[in-house]
């Protein structure tokens, strides 16, 4: 995974996959730029959720990664950002389908639904998934005329 740039965030439910993560990703290469939280006390998921997102919408880094104790909050949060499409995985397979068919730019996870190993899976799954074109982009097109509703 050379070159590759990540913004990295959760709130206190994913704060220790997010440090293992960090530490993880790191040691494979990859650029981990952490927005917090940075400690187990209790902080609001949608905060974390629009540092990370406002982020990557602006492209830099292009592709983050959130965590949250089930990522539904943090998910639903980061998906009300415009530009965005964050896909909650829960497994391999999904993970590699939020990249191919997608275009997912934040991969979801959830702390207290996954256990450390599969969540490595799932993250080197996504982050080495590539989006597939083709059919996919008229679809990926329709999400972002969605956000000119907003
Ligand atoms: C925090 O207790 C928890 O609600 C949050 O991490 C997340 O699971 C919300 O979706």
């Amino acid at each position: 995974m050379r070159e590759m740039k990540i913004a990295i965030g959760s709130d206190h439910g994913g704060f220790h996959l997010k440090e293992h993560l960090k530490q993880y990703l790191t040691n494979q290469g990859v650029e981990v730029l952490d927005f917090g939280t940075f400690s187990e006390e209790s902080v609001d998921y949608p905060d974390i959720a629009e540092k990370v997102g406002r982020a990557v919408a602006a492209g830099e880094p292009q592709r983050g990664i959130l965590i949250c104790g089930t990522g539904i909050g943090i998910s639903i949060a980061a998906n009300k950002i415009r530009g965005i499409r964050a896909a909650l995985c829960a497994d391999v397979f999904s993970a590699l389908m939020s990249r191919e068919h997608n275009d997912a730019n934040i991969l979801c996870l959830g702390e207290r639904t996954l256990g450390v190993g599969h969540a490595e899976m799932i993250a080197d799954t996504w982050l080495h998934g590539v989006f597939q074109g083709g059919r996919h982009t008229k679809r990926t097109a329709k999400i972002t005329n969605l956000d000119k509703d907003r």
